[in-house]
């Protein structure tokens, strides 16, 4: 019989982001596991992680991620779209006891499924869209599809900043957008794939330039999903009333920021003073 001790069940699930873009993905987490502890790591001292090699992205996350293990997670969530495309791997080799779920699959499978034409765009950072990750992903489930990628990576910092619907956005949006959409309809994509956790901050903004035909691909819902399931099948579910749980946020850089730009993409208040600052590499990992 398994000791309280042992109940791995009871752990938080931890969810990992180069800033603060995964927060959507968060958010989606808490709508579909409200009874689940959460611990979110936004790696701000070192974002933007999209225009960043493979390698230091993959040197970045690990560090992070091994924070979060060190605290006792019983899943990690790799919310962010360019640390799963460069540091997957190597977290499933370092960490071979823990569930561990990206965005790019869940992402690609809802698009494979949600285009009608078979034509699908994904919007992405350049590390993203440079590693094809999304064509490899989509073209394993979907041969016939076509997919285009493009790198827009402007938008981080306009989400962070607040400016999702405004007017700059717009324009920076149409600059990004419009070669894809706005030509020949036989061959517009209907399926766009926000394969970045900032963007879907930008879901009304480019429905309205775009039309509301046009089928978004938010990957936060099917990873919420999937990560319901996984750990239903581990026996991992946490027992308990909805809304008893706790959430932590760490940052790598300033509290204050971190808890503005946050309440801004949760929706909801946070208070700078339970933002928790963590210093990565740890500092024995210096010397
Ligand atoms: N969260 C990252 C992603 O989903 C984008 C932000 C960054 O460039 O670090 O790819």
């Amino acid at each position: 019989m398994r000791s309280a001790s042992d109940d791995r069940s009871t752990l938080p699930i931890g969810v990992f982001d180069s800033g603060v873009g995964g927060l959507t993905v968060l958010a989606a987490l808490r709508r579909r596991l409200p009874q689940e502890a959460m611990i979110y790591l936004g790696d701000t001292a070192r974002v933007p992680y999209g225009p960043k090699s493979p390698e230091t992205v993959a040197s970045y996350t690990g560090e992070a991620v091994a924070h979060l293990v060190a605290l006792g997670i019983k899943l990690l969530v790799v919310a962010c779209n360019t640390a799963t495309v460069h540091a997957l791997a190597a977290l499933e080799r370092d960490h071979p006891d823990l569930p561990i779920l990206g965005v790019v699959e869940p992402g690609a499978m809802a698009a494979a499924a949600g285009s009608k034409s078979g034509r699908i765009a994904v919007i992405a950072t350049e590390g993203t869209v440079r590693s094809g990750a999304y064509e490899a992903a989509i073209g394993r489930i979907r041969p016939a599809a076509t997919v285009e990628a493009r790198a827009c990576g402007l938008l981080v910092a306009l989400a962070e900043e607040g400016w999702a619907e405004d007017a700059i956005a717009e324009g920076v949006l149409r600059r990004y957008l419009g070669p894809l959409f706005e030509r020949d309809p036989h061959r517009a994509p209907d399926c766009l794939v926000l394969g970045c956790t900032h963007f879907p901050l930008f879901t009304p903004a480019i429905r309205t330039l775009f039309g509301p035909w046009v089928t978004l691909i938010d990957s936060s819902a099917t990873v919420a999903d999937a990560a319901a399931d996984l750990l239903a099948a581990r026996g991992l579910l946490r027992a308990g009333a909805a809304g008893v749980r706790t959430i932590r946020y760490l940052a790598t850089d300033a509290p204050d920021r971190f808890a503005r730009i946050a309440s801004r993409f949760l929706g909801e208040w946070i208070a700078p003073t339970i933002v928790e600052r963590v210093l990565l590499p740890a500092p024995s990992a210096t010397l």
